[in-house]
């Protein structure tokens, strides 16, 4: 293992009727609150009123900003730091997924700093101070609600960024099973890939002895698979939605990455294809995996073979790596389209056309990945397997 601190200042607020912790939360950052949300799946749902109610009640001064996209703009992240100024806003209420969630990060850095946001969600200026955040999560995928981390897109430079801080982490999160059932199937279903996703991520680290993380890991993906079926054919199962949201964050909240060098790299690269063409990331992500593993499990097939075994019941008895990491990645993407998710780029009708554009937009650094580090001829190769 790596030298490691382990830090989660979060508040986990678990369970049916949670909502009702907003009450002695909010007040301990003030009275003016900034409620921010997407684009009206709240309404639908029912919880927007809860919560606008709740507030009144609580005679908070509440200012709104919807229409936060999925694949939160950089534009709306301005919109809500010029918001947060004009009416001196104390704390940011984030209620939806994890584009909600992040938005709620960019504002809360950019509110205190004086440039332009994108200096940070690019990494060039550190986050020094930022506002504090709340949420309400509706939707189990990205771990948001319990890290530092958040994804911003700057549309018109047709790119995708992340940045993190101990700053940025939720205050508190409010998580109800109740709020997320109503998430459509494919939404659940790039829930469940991103969830999975994170985990791989993590899991293919390049330190030496993580034998707990990688169990932990293998936990999470054996619940996952357990849980993801049950809750397809029936998106009212209660069990499963619960099962779900504790998984997701659980999946990001920095469990997983305690000691070790972990991979990211088709993260980044999800995030270039995403920045070009404003796919799902979660759909991204089951189309680009596979791939991902197919390419460096070339290189480096170890721990490909061992979540063969262990996640996916493979027998290991008398076969080549080469079969072996065959074996798990046709295992994978048959779980992953047997829930719905797609496998392909055609699938968006993504074609060649700017395949060069998004492998540089990928790369972050010179070399990105930890576990097989990669230069921009092979994400041009993943990208091109995955057409
Ligand atoms: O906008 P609304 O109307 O709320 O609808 C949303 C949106 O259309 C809908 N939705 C959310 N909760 C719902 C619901 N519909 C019905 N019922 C509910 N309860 O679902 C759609 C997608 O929402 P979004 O927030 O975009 O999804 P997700 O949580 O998957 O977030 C995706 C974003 O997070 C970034 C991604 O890149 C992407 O921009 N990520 C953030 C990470 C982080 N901060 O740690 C890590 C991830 O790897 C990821 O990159
Ligand atoms: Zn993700």
């Amino acid at each position: 293992m790596e030298r490691f601190q382990y830090h989660n200042p979060t508040k986990l607020l678990f369970g049916k009727g949670q909502l009702e912790s907003l009450r002695t939360e909010i007040p301990r950052y003030g009275d003016r609150v900034l409620l921010l949300y997407g684009g009206g799946s709240i309404k639908a749902n029912g919880l927007y009123e809860e919560v606008t109610a709740l507030l009144a009640d609580m005679q908070v001064t509440v200012v709104e900003l919807s229409g936060v996209e999925p694949n939160p703009r950089l534009t709306t992240v301005q919109t809500g730091i010029d918001l947060v100024h004009e009416h001196q806003i104390d704390l940011i209420l984030a209620v939806g997924g994890g584009s909600v969630i992040d938005c709620a990060k960019g504002i809360a850095a950019g509110a205190k700093y004086d440039g332009n946001p994108w200096d940070i969600v690019t990494r060039q200026v550190p986050v020094t101070d930022a506002l504090p955040i709340g949420t309400v999560l509706t939707l189990a995928a990205t771990g948001s609600e319990m890290n530092g981390g958040a994804v911003i897109t700057n549309w018109e430079a047709q790119d995708k960024r992340s940045f993190g801080s101990p700053l940025t982490y939720p205050k508190f999160s409010v998580l109800d099973p109740t709020y997320t059932l109503s998430v459509p199937a494919n939404q659940t279903v790039y829930g469940i890939v991103d969830i999975m996703s994170h985990v791989f991520e993590q899991y293919f680290h390049a330190s030496e002895n993580a034998l707990l993380q990688e169990r932990f890991g293998e936990s999470i993906l054996r619940t996952m698979m357990e849980t993801a079926p049950r809750l397809v054919q029936n998106l009212n199962d209660f069990d499963a939605r619960e099962t779900m949201l504790l998984n997701g964050t659980f999946a990001l909240n920095g469990t997983l990455s305690m000691g070790v060098k972990t991979d990211w790299a088709t993260h980044m690269i999800e995030h270039a294809v995403s920045a070009v063409y404003d796919i799902p990331h979660g759909g991204g992500l089951a189309i680009l995996f596979p791939e991902w593993l197919r390419y460096v499990g070339k290189t480096r097939p170890e721990r490909i073979i061992q979540l063969g075994e262990r996640v996916f019941g493979i027998d290991v008895n008398g076969k080549s790596d080469e079969v072996l990491v065959e074996e798990t990645v046709q295992a994978l993407q048959e779980f992953w389209t047997s829930i719905g998710a797609p496998s392909r780029l055609s699938d968006y009708e993504i074609d060649a056309t700017h395949l060069e554009l998004m492998a540089e937009r990928a790369m972050v650094a010179e070399q990105i990945g930890q576990y097989v580090p990669l230069r921009q001829q092979d994400v041009s190769a993943i990208l091109k397997n995955a057409l």
